[in-house]
């Protein structure tokens, strides 16, 4: 396995690209299995969960070629399985999202039960509910949920919570139902917005994305498309923290500022600078960073894809900080970690009190999930002597190389490969 090393304290300086996002990629990759022609995607990240969401897809008789560009051709999928296998739907949750397409395609989809992981329970019992709302019937066997409907039919449905997934599932198995469909309470994340946009571009009849209300048209078929993914909000908000706790002065290329107004805002009252420009975000740290409350909330609230990281911010800042996060159960397992590097940080159910400012120093720490491994490269970008940060592949799931990209900002940091977990 995999490890990243890093020898700390240095500024970081200069620009950094912000690369395709994985959370619009992945349920745009699955808006392909709705359609009867080829569609290419462009800007498409190289991270781990695409190209197992690739692999999926192939399983399902689907040809997937490319990386950077990938063109998904899915007239093989009639002759397929339509099933998502546990060994997919575990390593990755967001395979769940096969469901809706195949289902309204297909006629026919049977998934693995995703389980338990390490934020949380994530149930999907509100993909169910909607799907079933649009006339799915459904049952459980062996650990596998499977899904019938000739046609699924327009309806109304009112999620009991705000689900990302469970919005972006029923929205694309709603583009194929005879009729209307009214989605209310739903997820209002850029990247639904994307998938919207993919579909209406695909032929669907799409209204209201962006906002809690999503009403959709029905229509007959779709047909593919060529799409370029919008850019990372979280790896912006990511490398945005990185400049602000080194001091430095970066310009993120490309951040998608218009989706990032919480994260700026937090910044903001940390007193880093942000500065919009026809390029992006150009970040620039404090000498002394204030101490900031944060809640993460759906969007446009704060991301909690960004709350470990923000977190080292408040780390950092001089004073008393609070994090509380609302979304998952059980996403503080970075902190442990990060006080073995030497944060002080009280946790207290869903909140975090942060005592600051932090005098890290270096050690071995443990990648626990994706954001708990930003949050570490982090506190080992500002800690004295030498952080290793082991079990990368979280890492390696929403992050595309980030030691080289790091590096030209002046970062010491290095991947050496194969190293012992
Ligand atoms: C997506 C993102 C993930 C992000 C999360 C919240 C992708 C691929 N992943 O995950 O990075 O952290 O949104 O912004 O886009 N829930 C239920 N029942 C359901 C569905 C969800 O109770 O049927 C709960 C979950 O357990 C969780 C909350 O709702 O507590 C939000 O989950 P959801 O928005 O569905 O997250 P994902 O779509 O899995």
């Amino acid at each position: 396995m995999d490890k990243i090393v890093i020898n700390g304290g240095g500024r970081l300086e200069g620009e950094i690209r912000v690369f395709g996002a994985k959370n619009a990629a992945l349920p745009i990759l699955c808006a392909s299995l709705l359609t009867d022609t080829p569609t290419t995607l462009r800007h498409v990240p190289q991270l781990s969960d695409v190209k197992t969401m690739g692999k999926l897809l192939r399983e399902l008789g689907c040809q997937v070629e490319g990386e950077r560009a990938v063109t998904i051709d899915p007239r093989g999928v009639a002759q397929g399985s339509l099933m998502a296998p546990y060994e997919l739907v575990k390593t990755m949750r967001a395979s769940v999202t096969v469901m809706g397409p195949l289902l309204a395609r297909y006629g026919k989809a049977e998934i693995s039960l995703p389980g338990g992981c390490a934020i949380g329970a994530r149930p999907i019992d509100q993909h169910l509910r909607g799907l079933e709302a649009l006339g799915a019937e459904i049952e459980m066997h062996h650990g596998y949920v499977e899904l019938r409907a000739k046609r699924l039919r327009g309806a109304r449905f009112v999620f009991d919570l705000v689900t990302v997934g469970g919005t972006q599932n029923v929205m694309m198995a709603a583009t194929l139902a005879r009729g209307t469909t009214r989605l209310e309470n739903v997820a209002r994340e850029p990247e639904v917005q994307d998938l919207a946009v993919v579909l209406n571009k695909m032929g669907a009849r799409i209204r209201g994305a962006g906002t809690s209300v999503i009403e959709i048209e029905g229509v007959d078929n779709l047909t593919g498309i060529d799409h370029a993914i919008l850019p990372d909000r979280i790896e912006a908000g990511t490398f945005a923290v990185a400049a602000a706790i080194t001091k430095g002065d970066v310009l993120l290329r490309d951040a998608p500022v218009d989706h990032m107004h919480a994260v700026i805002s937090k910044l903001e009252e940390a007193g880093v600078r942000c500065l919009v420009g026809p390029h992006g975000l150009r970040v620039i740290g404090p000498e002394v960073l204030q101490p900031i409350d944060v809640v993460t909330r759906p969007h446009p609230g704060f991301p909690t894809d960004m709350q470990a990281q923000m977190m080292v911010l408040a780390t950092m800042a001089d004073g008393q900080s609070m994090v509380t996060e609302t979304i998952f159960e059980n996403r503080f397992m970075h902190v442990p970690e990060l006080c073995r590097l030497g944060a002080n940080i009280q946790v207290n159910g869903n909140a975090a009190v942060i005592r600051g400012p932090t005098d890290y120093s270096g050690t071995t720490v443990m990648a626990t999930d994706l954001r708990a491994s930003a949050s570490l490269v982090l506190a080992g970008l500002v800690a004295k002597g030498t952080t290793e940060v082991r079990r990368v592949y979280h890492l390696d799931r929403g992050y595309e190389t980030i030691e080289k990209r790091l590096r030209p900002l002046g970062a010491n940091i290095e991947r050496i490969h194969g190293a012992s977990s």
